[in-house]
């Protein structure tokens, strides 16, 4: 049977860019700028993109496209018998992301809900606000409830295959994410107050910055990439090898931050307008907005857009972090792809109920003082996606070589090459030590070796 394969440049472009785009730029991005010092941030994050996100990026798409299978038969392929664990690793780690990502995304489309009822924008006083949140937080089945619609949203696209599912459900939701994203852009600039936000986010204040800032912003351009977790393996593996990968995947990468930057754009404008700060961390999605939508007119459909424009974000990375997972019951054990969706997406359902939890029913239940979701959240980000984004770098950079992946790299390049010969120099780089290097120095921390 012929393996799938995307059915145009854009398809893969919409889809992968459908995976890079989710609660990491809309929710997550505008806190940390919010947090950590405005432009200081941003600048920072360029960085982290150039000299670890990027090429880390490149590699994995490129150890998809070049074996054209799963990331566990492409890193065996690649690598030797042994480096088939760290394929399956990735795996396990996009499995493990998709489960808690829909438990949190399961509220945001719980939220969309509520803003369509009507209920989001008529707060008189914060403190309702707050209440509003904790009742819904324990209320158990709410949170259960909506990760299982969010995670049946998800497996139905992706039951559809890769062309007609994830190529198309992408080519429809992201075009729309697009729409709503510029609308609300365009209602945060036009209040009162755009200019205070504006100035908030594009003023660099270095005083915050600390190497601890570095890491987030690491953490942030890995996460927000889908890097590390055999998402970009896997898409790459639907990719035709005469492909130019540099600028098929360059835009993707434009868009993810571009798509960041705007959502911030969206969200200081809309807050400082209502005299809010939007340094309140994750509460600024569930408290801030909702108090700011409840100050001005037109709130109603301005909550209605934003909870729609990140349940969509939430729903093609969702889609995308299961895919790794379906793609290897397909290939490796010849299931049917209808039964890999089923049981990919009822496992990550499963493993996703006491993350849905541990904000409620299991919140007393820790261990170290943290609960199921703090687990299972620091497992995945801090540990696992560093590991599968260094593996796969060093991967490229020295098992396969720099020099031969950079060859398969320039199939259906070569313009693009000839054009700038320093990418050569560039990738050869960064495949081979400032990336591996950076992205060690990170997760030594990360796992307290300097502390
Ligand atoms: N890139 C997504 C975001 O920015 O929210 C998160 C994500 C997607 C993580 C896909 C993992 C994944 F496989």
């Amino acid at each position: 049977m012929n393996r799938a394969s995307w059915g145009s440049r854009l398809g893969f472009i919409l889809a992968v860019a459908g995976s890079a785009v989710g609660l990491a730029n809309i929710w997550r991005f505008p806190y940390l700028v919010g947090y950590h010092g405005g432009a200081a941030f941003i600048i920072l994050y360029f960085i982290c993109l150039a000299l670890i996100g990027f090429p880390t990026f490149i590699a994995e798409i490129l150890i998809g496209r070049s074996t054209q299978t799963n990331p566990d038969s492409a890193f065996r392929q690649l690598g030797g018998k042994n480096w088939s664990w760290g394929g399956k690793l990735t795996i396990i780690t996009g499995f493990i992301v998709a489960s808690f990502y829909s438990a949190v995304a399961g509220w945001i489309l719980g939220y969309f809900i509520e803003a369509a009822l009507g209920n989001l924008h008529l707060f008189t006083e914060p403190n309702q606000v707050v209440d509003y949140h904790s009742t819904l937080m324990n209320t158990p089945w709410w949170g259960v409830l909506f990760h299982f619609i969010f995670m049946m949203g998800a497996t139905s696209v992706l039951f559809f295959g890769v062309r007609n599912g994830i190529e198309r459900g992408n080519k429809i939701m992201m075009p729309l994410l697009f729409v709503i994203l510029f609308l609300l852009v365009a209602q945060g600039l036009s209040m009162p107050n755009a200019k205070e936000g504006l100035t908030f986010l594009f003023y660099p204040d270095w005083s915050v910055i600390t190497p601890a800032t570095f890491l987030i912003a690491l953490s942030q351009a890995f996460f927000t990439l889908s890097v590390g977790q055999g998402t970009l393996v896997t898409y790459g593996s639907y990719l035709k090898k005469e492909e130019n990968l540099i600028t098929s995947a360059f835009p993707i990468i434009i868009i993810d931050t571009l798509v960041s930057i705007l959502a911030s754009v969206a969200v200081f404008t809309i807050v400082f307008s209502t005299g809010l700060k939007p340094d309140a961390g994750p509460d600024l999605l569930f408290h801030t907005l909702p108090w700011a939508f409840s100050q001005i007119t037109g709130g109603y459909f301005l909550a209605f857009l934003f909870f729609l424009l990140v349940t969509i974000a939430a729903l093609t990375s969702e889609i995308s972090a299961l895919e790794p997972l379906i793609a290897w019951l397909v290939d490796e054990k010849g299931w049917k792809r209808t039964k890999a969706v089923l049981v990919a997406g009822l496992g990550a359902f499963c493993l996703g109920i006491p993350s849905a939890l541990s904000f409620n029913l299991l919140k007393e239940h820790t261990w170290q003082d943290q609960t199921f979701f703090d687990w299972t959240h620091w497992l995945a980000s801090d540990l696992l996606i560093p590991i599968g984004g260094i593996l796969a770098v060093i991967l490229v950079g020295w098992k396969w070589g720099a020099d031969k992946a950079i060859n398969h790299l320039m199939q259906g390049a070569s313009v693009t090459f000839k054009r700038s010969p320093w990418l050569k120099i560039y990738f050869k780089f960064c495949f081979k030590y400032c990336s591996p290097f950076l992205i060690l120095l990170v997760f030594l921390s990360i796992i307290g070796l300097f502390r």
